[in-house]
């Protein structure tokens, strides 16, 4: 649904993710996602999938697995044949779980702000990428933190205002992820389908991700199968006392519909934890939206208050807090 109410079709989904979230980043996709809202074959067989399955990300991700290289119109429209089910039955099967590393850097300096050691939760955790906070080194713009794996990739971020930078990583005393469908480094076909997740054209995405994943084989952190609300209370329980028990997750809320993000907010004030929100603006009722429009994500300390403007994959920070 658009703002207004009116339904939003899916060749204004596909004009919508062009325009706004491919240009500038990835011009094949850019390109394809245009392709796409104009292909009458193509969105026929979107629209025989459920509606949470018609994404362009997990379109493109899936034909890309099928594929071995990222697709262009003439290859998608070969793969949506009437006689073909191979690519329904991969968005049927899978989900779009982009695990981007570089979201550390944005989550750093909050972290070392708190008392440590801390006990981390992250829910929506994909493949536990996210959680290697303590393991990477960083650099922003010069402002260099030493990780604690020297082989894992060094993140790179420009800092803007005053962000607490910290001089070196977190205490992790605990760490564990909950996700609906983890993802397991450890399988060469999990592996495969992050690597399918990210859009060519973007830098050097794919090289910090096969260095993250090395990272989390070295030492994988600890992943539940769950859901972020049903299952929250119970890991929550395994955290160490004398701990600080921090709650986050990024790009995940808007996976979930708004009325389970109100019950989440309220379960994780109860719990007493610490709750970072790294997501776009609209996603949290609390925080007032219009300050933030048009910036892509928030980072937002309990639910009420907004810390700093952040890219979505991790290349910037500007410090409001
Ligand atoms: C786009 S990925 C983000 C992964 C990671 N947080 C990051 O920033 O790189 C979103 C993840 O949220 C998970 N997810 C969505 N809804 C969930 C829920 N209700 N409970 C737990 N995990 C959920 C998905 O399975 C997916 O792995």
């Amino acid at each position: 649904m658009a703002a207004t109410g009116v339904p939003v079709s899916t060749a204004q989904i596909y004009r919508g993710f062009a325009r706004q979230e491919a240009r500038g980043r990835s011009p094949a996709y850019e390109a394809l996602a245009e392709g796409v809202a104009g292909d009458r074959r193509i969105l026929r067989f979107l629209d025989s999938l459920p509606p949470e399955k018609r994404q362009p990300n997990l379109l493109f991700a899936a034909a890309r697995y099928l594929l071995g290289v990222p697709a262009d119109l003439a290859a998608l429209r070969a793969l949506v044949r009437p006689s073909s089910r191979q690519l329904a039955e991969v968005m049927l099967a899978r989900r779009t779980q982009t695990n981007e590393p570089a979201r550390c850097a944005l989550l750093l300096p909050a972290l070392a702000q708190l008392p440590q050691p801390l006990a981390l939760i992250e829910v929506g955790a994909s493949a536990g990428l996210t959680l290697l906070v303590d393991r990477y080194s960083y650099d922003y713009a010069g402002h260099q933190i030493a990780g604690l794996d020297p082989q894992a990739p060094t993140l790179r971020c420009t800092p803007e205002g005053p962000v607490p930078l910290p001089e070196r990583p977190p205490e992790i005393a605990w760490r564990a992820g909950l996700d609906l469908n983890p993802l397991s480094v450890a399988s060469d076909d999990d592996v495969r389908w992050l690597t399918c997740l990210v859009w060519p054209g973007e830098g050097d995405r794919q090289q910090r991700l096969a260095e993250a994943i090395a990272a989390a084989r070295r030492d994988p952190p600890a992943l539940y199968r769950g859901d972020l609300i049903d299952d929250l209370p119970a890991l929550a329980a395994q955290a160490p006392a004398g701990a600080t028990l921090v709650v986050y997750h990024s790009a995940v809320l808007a996976y979930v519909a708004p009325e389970r993000r109100r019950v989440f907010a309220g379960l994780v004030r109860g719990l007493g934890a610490t709750w970072l929100s790294n997501e776009g603006p609209k996603v949290l009722a609390d925080v007032p939206v219009e300050a933030f429009t048009g910036d892509p994500f928030l980072l937002v300390r309990d639910g009420r208050t907004p810390l700093a403007i952040a890219d979505g994959h991790g290349a910037w920070l500007r410090w409001i807090g």
